[in-house]
């Protein structure tokens, strides 16, 4: 018992909640629509004008019939067609005045609500981008902004046209006939009330009525089962006994449901004749006298009541998807953005890259990833980390770009703490080119220059481009440098795109390089071409060299061997040979592969 009182309690509070935070999240709304306020009250007078024309075809009905056809008037009967095209056209261009104006207002507040995701997206730190799929924000950009538009506007069109309706359908009613049109109010709810009492209680009676043939079967059952036991316990005329008296029980019981459910329908029928006659009474009352117009009216009236009633009683619904909907939107809006804390604005390094003792966990992870890293690389030196699969090599760079924050420790880039920096100048210091290259879909030479399109000279992208042995194959495209590369670069094999990668690195000219895995997913073949073109970007570079074969680093100013987050040998190519380390061993397997 306590159990469920609490349980009502729970949902209780939840829907208080939802009301309430419905609420909140519209005023934060409000501001975006009260941008149109103009358009938005022009759209009000629309919907009001089109439930102003509905209402007024209802109360044409009278003269149409008082003067029309009992009087027989020819002018009006004239007139009438006139009235009532003139009427529909008003409704139609009110309408369509307001589907339009609404449309218009709505497609510009989710176009802004889109464009703000976007910036917002685009400004979100990285580790946003781990927690959140990317389908998931997509359809919050796409869907989510859709509904909030449909549903208010859909709420708006309601409240406003239904709500001017009903008040023009009652004051038609009491116009014609004020006795009339309040005796009906107060009986059709008093029908409508008790016919929903009869029907619900004939339904719970229909219910229990079942029970009795669950009590027939269950005694068939266990004279079936327990046939043995009967007949070794001499109990046959006990069983039968029980029997008839539950077989005769549920006979009765259908016969009661039978005529329960006869009377039912003739007692519905009653109550409608009775209200009809009461209805009738009060019409043909000489003191009123109301005419077949009137009567007409008052009565068309009441039955056009209900469907506005009932859109009304069911806005709330719409209304509160629509703006949970909006909740979520507005929830990543509030969400921090990349924090730009510092604002050292550095123009361009020399490349002296230091480590001190950096330690960093992954927000959605207990343990740390790094542990402790201490390193140093001095302007245009070359290290290479390497390291089984998941060991940090990635992380490291990652944090060198600022795309998480340290836990602990500092990063220093010529003496200057990376935290200093404003991101802009500090990411503008690095080029990165990762094993999966990441092109837009746009042409090569935009591809080459992104970022800075239009600052470079097509000569400078096609230098570029040589140099990243990338020139002949882009050359054998018929467009040539406008070739539009598809989507996600769909058009070029995972080398080519490698090369472009490194074209942007080297037209960009930035002084120190992260290369992550940048050609481990290449054959031998391929991979010697780009080797070629990463020796020529590497020249005069700060280079963090992260190697899957290790064939390619051999040449590194210093080796760092990563494991489980944490620096376990570092040196040369040769001292880590002659120390006979895990690096000898990683060394030997790697040229078993
Ligand atoms: N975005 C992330 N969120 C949570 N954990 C991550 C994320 N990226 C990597 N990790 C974890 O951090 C550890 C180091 O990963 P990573 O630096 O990518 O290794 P490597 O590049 O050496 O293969 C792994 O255990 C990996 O599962
Ligand atoms: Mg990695």
């Amino acid at each position: 018992m306590k159990n469920i009182i609490n349980k009502t309690n729970i949902n209780d509070t939840s829907n208080i909640d939802r009301d309430a935070s419905t609420w909140a999240t519209f005023r934060k709304l409000w501001p975006y629509i009260l941008e149109h306020k103009f358009i938005l009250c022009l759209s009000i007078i629309l919907l009001i004008v089109s439930a102003f024309a509905d209402t007024s075809l209802i109360a044409l009905l009278r003269p149409l019939l008082d003067l029309g056809f009992s009087m027989n008037d020819r002018e009006f009967l004239l007139m009438a067609p006139i009235y009532i095209f003139c009427l529909v056209l008003l409704r139609g261009v009110a309408n369509y005045g307001y589907s339009v104006f609404l449309s218009l207002i709505s497609g510009k507040i989710v176009m802004k609500i889109r464009q703000k995701l976007f910036g917002h997206f685009v400004d979100s730190p990285v580790s946003y981008f781990d927690q959140n799929s990317t389908g998931r924000l997509l359809s919050r950009i796409t869907y989510d902004t859709e509904q909030v538009a449909a549903s208010s506007s859909d709420a708006l069109i309601t409240i406003i046209r239904e709500s001017a309706f009903i008040c023009g359908l009652f004051y038609t009613m009491f116009y014609n006939s004020w006795q009339l049109s309040l005796s009906l109010i107060i009986i059709t709810p008093l029908v409508v009330a008790l016919i929903t009492f009869i029907s619900v209680k004939f339904r719970k009676l229909a219910k229990t009525m079942q029970n009795s043939m669950g009590d027939v079967t269950m005694s068939v059952e266990q004279m079936l089962k327990g046939h043995r036991e009967i007949i070794v316990f001499d109990a046959q005329e006990e069983e039968s006994k029980n029997f008839e008296k539950v077989s005769n029980k549920f006979r009765r019981d259908g016969m009661r449901l039978v005529s329960i459910s006869a009377l039912s329908t003739p007692i519905v029928q009653l109550v409608i004749s009775f209200a009809i006659a009461f209805v009738l009474l009060t019409a043909s009352n000489p003191d009123l006298d109301i005419t077949p117009g009137e009567f007409t009216v008052v009565f068309s009236s009441l039955v056009a009541l209900m469907q506005p009633i009932k859109n009304l009683t069911s806005v709330n619904a719409g209304f509160q998807k629509g703006m949970a909907a909006c909740q979520t939107l507005f929830a990543i809006l509030e969400q921090p953005i990349e924090k730009d804390k510092g604002c050292l604005d550095i123009d361009r390094v020399d490349g002296n890259v230091v480590f001190e003792n950096v330690s960093f966990g992954y927000e959605t992870r207990q343990d740390l990833a790094l542990k402790n890293i201490s390193f140093a690389v001095s302007a245009g030196k070359t290290v290479a980390l390497v390291g089984r699969s998941g060991s940090g090599k990635t992380t490291i760079a990652s944090l060198i770009a600022r795309f998480y924050d340290v836990s602990q420790g500092k990063i220093l880039i010529d003496g200057l703490n990376i935290q200093d920096l404003t991101l802009y100048s500090l990411r503008n210091q690095i080029g990165l080119v990762s094993q999966n290259v990441h092109l837009f879909n746009d042409t090569i030479a935009n591809n080459i220059a992104y970022g800075r399109i239009g600052e470079f000279s097509q000569q400078q992208i096609e230098d570029a481009a040589r140099k990243a042995n990338a020139y002949n194959f882009i050359m054998q495209f018929d467009k040539g440098f406008d070739t539009l590369v598809g989507e996600s670069g769909a058009l070029l094999s995972g080398g080519q795109r490698q090369r472009i990668a490194i074209a942007r690195a080297l037209l960009r000219d930035n002084p120190i390089l992260i290369l992550d895995e940048a050609t481990s997913a290449l054959d031998t073949e391929s991979e010697h071409t780009i080797q070629k073109a990463l020796d020529k970007l590497q020249k005069g570079r700060t280079s963090i060299v992260i190697a899957h074969r290790l064939s390619t680093i051999e040449k590194a100013d210093e080796i760092l061997v990563i494991n489980d987050g944490q620096i376990i040998e570092k040196g040369t190519h040769s001292e880590l040979l002659h120390a006979n380390g895990i690096y000898t061993k990683l060394y030997q397997s790697n040229f078993k592969e």
